[in-house]
């Protein structure tokens, strides 16, 4: 078994949403002591944002760029990595109500028609079977459902539509929110999400 465990806060050690995803990968390691993990930690190591010279690329044109040659071998093993991977563990902050753009330059190069989704007759159809996913979100304030900024949320509803669209559907949220609130809404809320992730059975 493998697991890819994706981080993409830019706060380091003070870091919610790190503490969560390490949590949750440390769990599974104790259900299955067997299990491969294999780290990307995307902030500290980002691909770069597509550009015309990576669509060249893809469409067949040589690149003569070191960076760009460098950044195209990075998705290429992102993508390796992820048909890999049977668990996916993604730490996601809310970053300006969505996710930190590091995880979206890793989106961006997996996303990719024809190897992890296709379009067919009936639509598009995810070709990633088989794996679960657990997303470890963070966020300053409150935007679950039934709150009054949850049509604001576009975090956790963005990655799990992408995730569902590749064809994992399996997803776990584990939430700490309200960060911002003070340190006893914090602790409060850190100390929920370390419960739910020790009540993970598989
Ligand atoms: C650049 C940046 C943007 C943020 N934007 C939001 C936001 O839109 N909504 C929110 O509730 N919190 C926002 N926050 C607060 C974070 O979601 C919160 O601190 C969370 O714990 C961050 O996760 P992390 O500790 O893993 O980085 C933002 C924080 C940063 C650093």
């Amino acid at each position: 078994m493998q697991l890819l465990h994706l981080d993409s806060s830019v706060l380091g050690t003070a870091s919610v949403s790190r503490q969560l995803s390490a949590e949750i990968v440390a769990r599974h390691q104790a259900l299955h002591p067997d299990i491969t993990v294999v780290s990307r930690d995307l902030a500290a190591d980002p691909a770069l944002h597509l550009s015309g010279a990576h669509m060249a690329a893809f469409q067949g044109v040589a690149a003569d760029d070191a960076t760009i040659t460098a950044d195209l071998l990075k998705g290429n093993a992102y993508m390796d990595e992820l048909f890999a991977a049977d668990v996916l563990v993604i730490g996601a902050p809310m970053y300006n109500l969505s996710i930190p753009t590091p995880l979206k330059a890793w989106i961006d190069r997996i996303a990719v028609a024809g190897k992890t989704f296709q379009y067919t007759e009936a639509g598009p159809e995810g070709l990633l079977k088989h794996k679960r996913a657990f997303i470890a979100s963070s966020r300053g304030g409150v935007y679950s459902a039934g709150s009054p900024a949850a049509a604001l949320e576009h975090q956790e509803s963005y990655l799990i539509g992408l995730l569902s669209f590749l064809g994992v559907t399996d997803v776990t949220v584990v939430r700490a929110e309200g960060i911002a609130f003070g340190p006893e809404a914090k602790e409060a809320a850190v100390a929920r999400a370390l419960a739910d992730i020790a009540a993970i059975t598989a």
